[in-house]
């Protein structure tokens, strides 16, 4: 078996429901297989502003660079989106900690389970055998560019920045990812007006040379936001912003059938961060509804990316798929034809899926 140190950081609203989950199943995979997995837990978002002022302490930061790897729930409370204004937000916390760790690619897997095929709200015939790789950048663009506010406060500007070597670095990692897949990459950008996009484009043309088996197209965010919706099938691996991919996972999570299964891997420079693409979701927190198959799915990609556990890794989203086989759905995800027995809540779910995984 492996050692490996893991820190938790549940975060806010349903960020605390469902990542008990994603850890409960590292707990339970390395009870199994004999690995020795430690557990410590971090505190960031608002819950961290409630305890120490700063949405990322430094203590949670010290614990992330000494662990091997690092489970996220979700941060975000009403209390700031109602009043933007507050100077100190939750956001903040999560920015600075994938800054910090260098976290630049953020790769949103979207494979839709067979069994969810009726979930979504997309024609069945349109969706069934989709399977997208995202690359989203994640330290740069819109989001860390300098940030203004003229005194009068009545202008404000968000500074959209990028480096040639933060495309050409996140562009590699797609590609290689390309070659191990259907050997297709779409660029998405704005470059017919944004600078920025055009040194994204002319970088990406550049380091598509060195891979001349993989098929490149390049796409403008508007139509690739029309395209996913149309067509998902025919993409493979999109290569996008930070911004842009923001938008068009949460759109892609559609695909998939709820943002409630969708995982995120972010790697770059050192320990990788595992979380679901949703947020901390105040309309269902503390409901105990929340779907905990993200974060699960989420600890299947840590086995996976980080510790080289293809197996295990495996082990688990064939226990997700045997829970959605035997018609078990929380409610985000089930149908018109799913019988009310069969629709629970966020502890049922994982309960079923920790069973199928025994
Ligand atoms: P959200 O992702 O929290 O929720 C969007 C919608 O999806 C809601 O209707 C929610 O109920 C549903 N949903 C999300 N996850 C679900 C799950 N696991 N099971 C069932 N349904 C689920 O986005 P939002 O409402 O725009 O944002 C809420 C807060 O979360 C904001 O403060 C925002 O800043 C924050 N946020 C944080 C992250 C993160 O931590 N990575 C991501 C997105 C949003
Ligand atoms: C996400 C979230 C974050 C982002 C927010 C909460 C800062 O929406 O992880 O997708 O925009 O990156
Ligand atoms: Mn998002």
């Amino acid at each position: 078996g492996v050692d490996k140190k893991i820190l938790v950081i549940p975060g806010d609203g349903i960020g605390q429901e469902v990542t008990a989950w994603g850890q409960k199943v590292l707990m339970t995979i390395a009870e199994n297989y004999k690995h020795n997995f430690s557990f410590d837990e971090g505190i960031m978002g608002h819950v961290a502003i409630e305890a120490t002022g700063n949405p990322l302490p430094d203590e949670t930061l010290e614990k992330a660079r000494k662990s091997d790897a690092i489970l996220f729930g979700a941060i975000g409370h009403a209390k700031y989106d109602n009043d933007p204004t507050l100077k100190v937000r939750p956001e903040q916390g999560l920015l600075k900690i994938r800054k910090e760790l260098g976290l630049y690619a953020n790769l949103r897997p979207i494979k839709l389970f067979d069994e969810l095929l009726e979930a979504s709200s997309i024609k069945p015939e349109i969706l069934s055998g989709a399977d997208i790789l995202f690359f989203r950048e994640l330290t740069g663009d819109v989001y860390f560019g300098e940030k203004k506010r003229t005194e009068d406060r009545n202008t404000a500007s968000d500074l959209m920045i990028y480096h040639r070597y933060e495309v050409e670095r996140i562009a590699r990692k797609a590609y290689e990812a390309a070659r191990s897949r259907r050997k297709k990459l779409c660029s998405v950008d704005k470059a017919n007006v944004l600078e920025a996009s055009r040194l994204w484009r002319e970088v990406v043309q550049e380091v598509a040379k060195e891979y001349p088996d993989v098929e490149t197209e390049h796409m403008f965010i508007d139509n690739a936001a029309m395209q996913l919706i149309k067509d998902p099938k025919r993409f493979d691996v999109v290569l996008t912003g930070n911004l842009f991919g923001d938008i068009l996972t949460d759109e892609a999570s559609q695909i998939a059938g709820s943002m409630g299964m969708l995982a995120s891997a972010s790697v770059g420079d050192s320990t990788g961060f595992y979380e679901p693409i949703h947020g901390s979701a105040h309309d269902i927190a503390g409901k105990g509804i929340a779907n905990p198959l993200a974060s699960i799915l989420s600890a299947a990609l840590m086995l996976d990316i980080s510790f080289g556990l293809k197996t295990e890794s495996l082990r688990v989203i064939k226990a997700v798929e045997t829970t959605l086989k035997q018609g078990y759905r929380t409610m985000d995800i089930a149908n018109k034809h799913t019988e009310n027995h069969l629709v629970m809540g966020t502890e049922a779910m994982g309960a079923k899926v920790l069973e199928n995984l025994s």
